[in-house]
């Protein structure tokens, strides 16, 4: 028998603002047809005043438990990935588990940007295969609205804010690729791409700081390295691109992830897609297109997933999960 990380809920947060592209238009030299063409996105959530990382993390995480039929003391654990923590420190994760109640157990983030999701449930497997723990939360929560540079038209519109999670849970296995719950991962990163995608602020500068990108370059490396990485987590779980029912991918840009659904001659049919309602969420995008996807009706119990995402660092991976 083999511990299984196996998904027991899933639930999103989306703020209320809604914003169009067409909202960029007063302020900016853009256009609704170019965002569209160039990235698929056609509106995107931005948190209100006053409403933080933490917040949108609570009310995913509430969701995930209310789907899981569970409480916050049954879980061991929380993992929070995100880069727009509340404060430098404590995590925002801590302050997930204070609201939800829980005195048990710990919490804590993890930070790779984009990649996230990704690097939080390679965690999260981690502690429940070696019996570290048993139910573990893990959530992707962002306000990237907070980080934008507001004249920089090639960067402010790309980015939204959200929140999803997963309650995961262990199960006994056959130790086969027939099995529910996480199966594989890969995950790297390479520093010496960190100047093409960063924030030019944090303790150094005293300042928060916007988000600083070579969008090109960074899109480059995206299409290359996304169906690698997901073509290795496939190999690493004995399965190959044929036995995928659902590519969830990170939802930075259509363009990318048409890209690597045609490297890994997915079809389009059976990749989920939210980029045109959320925009680029970082580490909440792929909690969020698992939620959608379920919710939606094209995620289903026993479907083999692959999640796949880069960003800064350059940080990227992918996980192969049976739903
Ligand atoms: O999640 C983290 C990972 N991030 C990503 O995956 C993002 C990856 N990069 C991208 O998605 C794309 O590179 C962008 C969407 C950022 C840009 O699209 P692109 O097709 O690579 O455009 P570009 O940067 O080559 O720019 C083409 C033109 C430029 O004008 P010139 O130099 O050709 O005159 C830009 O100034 O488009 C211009 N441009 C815009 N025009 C209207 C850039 N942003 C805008 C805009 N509206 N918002």
């Amino acid at each position: 028998m083999t511990t299984r990380a196996v998904v027991r809920g899933v639930g999103h947060y989306l703020p209320a603002r809604v914003v169009p592209n067409a909202e960029f238009e007063a302020t900016l030299d853009t256009s609704d047809e170019w965002i569209r063409a160039r990235t698929g996105i056609e509106r995107r959530h931005f948190a209100a005043e006053g409403e933080l990382t933490s917040d949108l993390a609570v009310a995913a995480a509430r969701a995930a438990l209310a789907d899981a039929g569970l409480g916050a003391d049954d879980l061991d654990a929380i993992i929070l990935a995100t880069s727009t923590a509340d404060l430098t420190f404590p995590s925002a994760a801590t302050m997930v588990q204070a609201a939800l109640g829980m005195t048990g157990g710990f919490a804590f983030d993890v930070q790779a940007v984009c990649a996230g999701f990704v690097f939080a449930l390679a965690q999260a497997n981690a502690l429940i295969v070696s019996g570290a723990a048993r139910r573990v939360m893990v959530i992707g929560a962002e306000t990237f609205s907070r980080l934008m540079d507001w004249t920089d038209r090639s960067t402010c519109v790309l980015f939204g804010d959200g929140a999803g999670a997963l309650v995961l849970e262990a199960a006994e296995g056959a130790g086969t690729p027939e099995d529910r719950g996480i199966l594989a991962f890969d995950l790297h990163s390479d520093g010496r791409f960190r100047s093409i995608l960063y924030v030019d602020g944090g303790v150094s500068t005293g300042a928060t700081g916007h988000l600083r990108m070579e969008g090109r370059e960074v899109f480059r490396h995206a299409v290359e390295k996304l169906a690698q990485t997901a073509h290795a987590a496939l190999d690493k779980a004995g399965l190959t691109s044929a036995d995928v029912d659902w590519i969830v991918p990170h939802q930075a840009n259509l363009r990318i992830i048409a890209a690597t659904s045609q490297r890994m001659q997915v079809p389009m049919d059976r990749v989920v897609v939210t980029v045109q309602d959320h925009g680029n969420t970082s580490a909440a995008s792929i909690p969020l297109a698992l939620s959608v996807g379920k919710a939606r009706g094209q995620i289903r119990e026993g479907d083999l997933l692959v999640t796949e995402a880069i960003g800064g660092g350059l940080a990227w991976g992918a996980v192969v999960l049976r739903w």
